[in-house]
């Protein structure tokens, strides 16, 4: 009999006796983080000023926004019908503080036309697909638009920092009076600043939602939504309870703002072209200890990720990226976002082997408290449903398996998940229709053609596993997986 390995075999750890997740204790103490890490913070946070200055210092002096007035959007008013951190403002901002859309123009038509225009001309070579830096952005990146930083255009930078910097960076302060009113505009820095296409024949139609992390993100219409259909920005906390939120949509010039680490995404659009400019900026006063220890985290895991498995070096990488995960809590990261805990939860998965069972029940806690702060976050909700699989969880990891694909039904990843996940359970019927699903949303997704030809095999269809192991060979010959079990199925006389 062809014995036949799938995705899920790889789940580390197996079936482990700790079945019930030991209570959570929020840890906020700022004075266990090794003084040494905040020094490390105020150097990348002084660099990182430099880079601003550098690149997008304002060129004309600051325009107090006369006359300027903002809808206003607040976090839910019941926070118990919100379960998220976005139930609350993030500090130093106040419950009417989720977002803010201008009633008037920051740029003209024609600034806005000069700004796509050489967008255009200079990215023929320069515009960037978002690299998928990680699973999660692998996941809501998916269908992103192409980006270019704002500095790679002459005129356009120069118009950047000339006329909209001076009236952006006090319209900030003012937008958000009540949280920023000690903050004078010129302590204001610029994180980064993308010009973004979203162009719907190319199938670059969208952004998931997620976090941008700086002090505030503002979104500035280039051109009109006569110009496409669909688009504009989700506020998650906005339409709560009704799902979908209503997309903002602005008129060309006109600015969105919103606190960055508000869960935002970009609408689809289903046809015609979107521009955007995004600028995130920060206050040059206060290094976000929180966020850059996060940062320095998410880069020690993946320099972890890549030594070899089992070797002790992976080991000590893995735990220095803990340990800089637990400095982001305890810098108040988990207050923020759920970013620390997705990053931690994985590193202790990633220990498992190591560790065994006392990691992956740390593995299944910070996921757990991950998925609480962003409930809707199919990302982290697969990566929890895969731990609890893992730690014989099977129940829960069924539910959260679910809810992620209920978060984002139009990702392959989750539908892949949960039929890994049905398929950990015994169920082969109902994995292989979850696969189904998968593929019907990316027919030549080769993971999704390979568990389900898994799945046939394990149902009695050896001829139907045959024909998707070779059609995964033919989309790329080099599947492992595959090959080893389309000749597993040939020894065995099945091929
Ligand atoms: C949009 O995408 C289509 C299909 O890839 C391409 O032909 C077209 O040039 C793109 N338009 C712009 C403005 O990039």
């Amino acid at each position: 009999m062809a014995a036949i390995y799938l995705l899920a075999a790889s789940f580390l750890g197996g079936p482990s006796r700790h079945k019930s997740v030991p209570p959570r204790a929020r840890v906020r103490a700022v004075a266990t983080v090794d003084p040494a890490v905040l020094k490390a913070n105020e150097a990348l946070h002084a660099a990182s000023c430099e880079r601003s200055d550098l690149r997008y210092r304002p060129t004309g002096a600051f325009i107090e926004p006369e006359g300027l007035e903002w809808e206003r959007f607040s976090f839910p008013a019941a926070p118990d019908t919100y379960k998220g951190i976005d139930a609350l403002p993030p500090r130093p901002f106040t419950t009417g503080d989720l977002a803010r859309v201008s009633t008037r123009a920051f740029l003209t038509g024609e600034q806005c036309a000069t700004l796509i225009a050489e967008a255009e001309a200079v990215g023929k070579s320069a515009w960037d697909l978002p690299a998928a830096v990680d699973g999660a952005a692998a996941t809501y990146a998916r269908r992103a638009g192409t980006t270019l930083e704002v500095y790679e255009l002459s005129r356009g930078c120069e118009l950047f920092k000339s006329v909209l910097l001076p009236s952006l960076f006090p319209a900030v302060v003012s937008a958000f009076a009540d949280a920023l009113c000690e903050l004078p505009p010129s302590r204001l820095r610029v994180q980064a600043a993308f010009v973004v296409k979203y162009n719907a024949s190319a199938g670059q139609t969208e952004l998931g939602y997620h976090r941008d992390g700086p002090l505030v993100t503002a979104t500035v219409a280039l051109n009109s939504p006569s110009e496409y259909e669909g688009g504009g920005t989700l506020i998650e906390a906005l339409g709560w309870p009704a799902t979908p939120p209503t997309p903002l949509r602005l008129p060309t010039g006109h600015v969105l703002l919103h606190p960055g680490n508000v869960r935002h995404g970009g609408a689809p659009i289903s046809a015609g072209l979107r521009y955007i400019l995004v600028c995130f900026m920060y206050d040059a006063a206060v290094a976000d200890h929180a966020r850059l220890c996060t940062m320095n985290a998410q880069g020690l895991l993946a320099a972890a990720l890549r030594k070899a498995r089992g070797s002790k070096a992976r080991r000590r990488a893995l735990e220095a990226a803990a340990a800089e995960y637990r400095n982001a809590l305890a810098c108040g990261a988990g207050d923020k976002s759920e970013a620390a805990h997705v990053g931690l939860g994985q590193t202790y998965f990633e220990l498992v082997s190591y560790d065994g069972p006392a990691a992956l029940a740390a593995a299944v806690e910070n996921l757990e408290a991950a998925a609480e702060r962003a409930p809707f976050d199919a990302h982290t909700l697969s990566f929890l449903s895969t731990a609890c699989l893992a730690a014989g969880l099977k129940e829960r990891a069924l539910k959260a398996a679910t809810d992620a694909v209920a978060a984002d039904p139009a990702s392959a990843v989750a539908h892949n998940n949960r039929g890994l996940i049905l398929d950990g359970m015994g169920k082969p019927a109902q994995a292989l229709e979850a696969f189904a699903e998968g593929l019907r949303l990316e027919p030549s997704n080769t993971e999704l053609l390979v568990n389900f030809g898994v799945s046939s095999y394990d149902l009695g269809r050896a001829d139907t596993a045959v024909r998707c192991f070779r059609t995964v060979l033919e989309l790329d010959p080099k599947h492992r997986r595959a090959a080893d079990n389309l000749a597993q199925l040939q020894l065995a006389g099945l091929g």
